[in-house]
């Protein structure tokens, strides 16, 4: 049975249109039955409105804590039946409760080699502080910020004329690579976790 996907953003949602395309091409045992935004006037929202995936948005402003909020998110996904949550661009820290409900079943892209360059303006600081490699990770979500077990990763080089600007295409372009390919193994249930590793179960 294909598993129930929802992807969260809070912004662009090009990582979430590399999702949408990559299943439009038809190899993915797995569909978006959901695009959840914290941010009305995410880009992301309308990408999924056009390709008829349904959205829901909140605000956490509505919300007496951000665990009430999250756990009305946990609600709406168990109502839905959701197996997977794909964090694409999703700039809001999710609650531990959360988590725990959804252990092993969240998944969110960085833009850089973890555990290196944590936080949120990870491609400037990568950038700023002359590394000569960065990248993008994939990794299942745990309590920690960006510290649950990689699935993939995928080095970036940064050469000598490279810009800030240049630099964010390519690692965008390795992004929209392999965010989908994570997705389809777990689709897939491809990926087993043992401790810190995820390994790969070969087809
Ligand atoms: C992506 O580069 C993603 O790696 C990053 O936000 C961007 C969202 O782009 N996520 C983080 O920095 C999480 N800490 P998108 O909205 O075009 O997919």
């Amino acid at each position: 049975m294909k598993k129930k996907i929802a992807v969260f953003a809070s912004g662009f949602g090009s990582n979430l249109q590399a999702i949408i395309d990559y299943i439009g091409r038809g190899s993915l045992n797995g569909e978006i039955a959901l695009v959840f935004s914290n941010n009305k006037g995410a880009y992301a929202l309308e990408r999924a409105k056009k390709h008829k995936i349904q959205t829901v948005c909140m605000n956490t402003k509505d919300f007496a804590s951000r665990k009430e909020f999250d756990l009305k998110i946990a609600e709406i996904l168990k109502s839905e039946k959701i197996d997977l949550i794909v964090l694409a661009g999703y700039m809001l820290l999710l609650s531990p409760e959360l988590v725990a409900i959804f252990e092993n079943k969240i998944m969110n892209i960085h833009p850089a080699l973890l555990p290196s360059f944590k936080g949120t303006h990870s491609i400037k600081d990568a950038y700023k502080y002359g590394v000569k490699v960065t990248g993008v990770t994939v990794h299942f979500v745990d309590k920690d910020l960006d510290r649950g077990p990689i699935i993939l990763q995928e080095p970036v080089y940064i050469d000598n004329d490279d810009s800030m600007e240049s630099l964010e295409e390519k690692i965008h372009r390795v992004e929209h690579e392999i965010y989908p390919k994570a997705v389809e193994y777990f689709c897939d249930d491809r990926l087993k976790i043992v401790g810190r590793k995820v390994k790969l179960i070969s087809d």
